[in-house]
């Protein structure tokens, strides 16, 4: 979502219920590293969105003249249009040191945020709220922009808020930036072989 938003910016119950959602997705040792942080403030949408409108310039100047031009009309944020930001920060602390179920693969701590952040997506979507997902930031930006404390990690900044329609294709698709993989080639049978898809 990042040109749909009409502007009617999401009530708190519905927001809440989303949230809800999102706060019970399964995460390792039940450790729950994420926390919401909602942004309405129109100074802090606005400085966020001067500081994604420069990180996009950057993006489309280390393209090449060919991708700069495909880039160049994709829409990659809806900030202020939606009204609504969520952070999703991590902690990876959260729980201390002996979380069941982390030991051996780290990173099981960052995907239950993630996990988190799918959950929110998916309620709001039955909701018939609209979600986009903003990655062009400075992670220090965002930090003191937000007051983040030492050891909590913005994850995502997600614009939320009422939209005028779904599409049906990704925008990335619909602006030839670059097509969806079939299925058939994601699976893949006994072994990652290249021949091992279907
Ligand atoms: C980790 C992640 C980061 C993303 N960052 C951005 C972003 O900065 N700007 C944007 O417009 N879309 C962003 N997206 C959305 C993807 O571009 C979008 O999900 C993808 O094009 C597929 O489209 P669909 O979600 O409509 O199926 C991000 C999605 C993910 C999962």
């Amino acid at each position: 979502m990042r040109a749909e938003f009409t502007g009617e910016v999401l009530d708190d119950d519905t927001l809440m219920r989303i949230l809800d959602a999102a706060h019970r997705a399964p995460s390792v040792g039940n450790s729950q590293p994420w926390d919401f942080i909602v942004v309405r403030d129109p100074d802090t949408l606005t400085r966020f969105a001067a500081h994604v409108a420069d990180k996009r310039v950057e993006f489309g100047e280390s393209l090449p003249p060919e991708r700069a031009r495909t880039f160049e009309p994709i829409k990659i944020e809806g900030i202020t249009e939606s009204g609504t930001g969520i952070v999703v920060t991590h902690d990876d602390s959260r729980g201390g040191p002996h979380i069941l179920g982390r030991a051996t693969v780290p990173e099981t701590g960052l995907y239950s945020t993630i996990l988190a952040i799918q959950n929110l997506w998916l309620a709001a979507t039955a909701e018939g709220v609209g979600v986009g997902w903003v990655s062009f930031y400075d992670a220090p930006f965002l930090t003191e922009l937000i007051d983040l404390p030492p050891g909590i990690r913005p994850v995502a900044w997600l614009c939320v808020g009422a939209v005028h329609e779904f599409q049906e294709t990704p925008d990335l698709e619909r602006f030839g930036w670059r097509e969806r993989r079939p299925l058939r080639e994601a699976v893949h049978w006994e072994k990652f072989a290249p021949d091992s898809s279907v």
